[in-house]
């Protein structure tokens, strides 16, 4: 199988990554439970792991490095945790239904505001419009790091910059980002960033975080075992405990610190470098046929800085069509449809037929790449 769904998870996991996961099956408890030498393993392998987390998006205390189960975990946490009732709230058409969904429940159940920044056709940022959006009760901008449909990456310093000029707190969700190109909370200025470790962090599924630049008042999403402070009626109030209820993931979060140690070695500009490589053979392998539309900024002044996806149509043919044909054909794994990015789609009036994106990974080829062009071109000659 040619594996060019990345954007959704990475399935070829480094090899240090499977082993260490395998291998805490037989010694990891459960960490914060006890004075017994697994359950103290265990603290001392999540504890070392934070700190690996805080060093690589370079987050200043490390009991502000948070886990949890995924992304939607994380923005739900802090969405959930932070807007009251009242507030305005400035995001993007760029956004995933994991921050979507959340701040639509907050607008029905607790009079929430939402404004969203629209996109140019080519799915860029209209930066000059969140400005233009700041109101008396706007408190927070909710952007993400990178599209999970176009792979275009947000400019997060400007978005910070006026956050900052106007007293709000911006918070990143790096799904597609994280593991993908560098990230420095404090110099991109960052309040908060929210992290998935299964896509470009080459972690397990089941493993996520939030990393918080500074203190910050927030209400637990969910509140229960910590471990600490048993006769307590409330959740303890210090971080992580606060937004950690429950026995964390031990398991997941060993292989995520073994993959952060093999970004760390190999390096994460040498790994983006690589997936912008095999980006930019496929996108020249298919950017001048007639029939194929691609979505996204791909001009050359640009195109180094992007996440590695390509998303695109074939004339008129609904994308579930074309992504099986790969599927079944050519075995080639891509994701079609609407990639839970509602408010992108029907800018790019793609509602209805959706699109097929092709997320490169450092583990895929140029070999790979080069059979998934001449699929594309052969797809897109059998259709009129
Ligand atoms: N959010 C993931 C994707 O873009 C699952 O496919």
């Amino acid at each position: 199988m040619i594996y060019l769904d990345n954007a959704a998870t990475t399935l070829i996991k480094p090899k240090c990554v499977i082993e260490s996961v395998l291998n805490a099956f037989s010694y990891m408890g459960n960490s914060g439970r006890g004075v017994h030498n697994s359950t103290l393993k265990a603290s001392e392998t999540i504890y070392s792991c934070r700190e690996k987390i805080a060093k690589f998006f370079n987050v200043s205390d490390v009991s502000r490095v948070i886990f949890t189960s995924n992304i939607t975990e994380s923005l739900n946490v802090v969405i959930n945790g932070l807007i009251d009732s009242g507030d305005h709230v400035i995001t993007t058409c760029m956004e995933h239904n994991s921050v979507l969904r959340p701040l639509y429940r907050l607008e029905k159940e607790k009079n929430v505001e939402i404004s969203f920044i629209k996109i140019d056709k080519n799915g860029n940022l209209l930066y000059d419009e969140i400005e233009k959006s700041i109101k008396d009760n706007t408190r927070y901008i909710i952007t993400t790091f990178a599209s999970n449909v176009t792979g275009n990456v947000v400019d997060v310093k400007k978005i910070s910059d006026i956050a900052h000029k106007h007293n709000l707190i911006y918070i990143v969700d790096a799904a597609q980002a994280a593991g993908s190109i560098p990230i420095d909370i404090e110099s991109l200025s960052i309040d908060i960033l929210c992290f998935t470790g299964h896509k470009g962090l080459f972690g397990p599924q089941g493993t996520g975080g939030i990393c918080f630049k500074n203190n910050i008042q927030i209400r637990p999403f969910k509140v229960g075992g910590s471990g600490v402070k048993t006769f307590s009626k409330e959740q303890p109030n210090n971080f992580p405990t606060l937004l950690e209820a429950g026995t964390l993931n031990g398991h997941g979060i060993v292989g995520l610190s073994s993959a952060i140690d093999f970004i760390n070695e190999i390096g994460i500009v040498n790994i983006h470098k690589k997936e912008v490589e095999l980006m930019k053979r496929f996108y020249y392998g298919i950017n001048n046929i007639d029939g194929i539309k691609i979505y996204g900024e791909f001009s050359k002044d640009y195109i180094d800085e992007r996440v590695a996806i390509v998303t695109l149509n074939i004339k008129n043919v609904d994308s579930g069509e074309v992504s099986m044909v790969l599927q079944d054909k050519y075995d080639i794994a891509t994701r079609s449809g609407a990639h839970c990015a509602p408010l992108l789609h029907e800018s790019f009036g793609t509602k209805e037929q959706g699109a097929v994106r092709f997320s490169f990974s450092y583990f895929n080829t140029i070999e790979e790449v080069d059979v998934a062009i001449e699929a594309i071109k052969s797809i897109n000659s059998s259709y009129e």
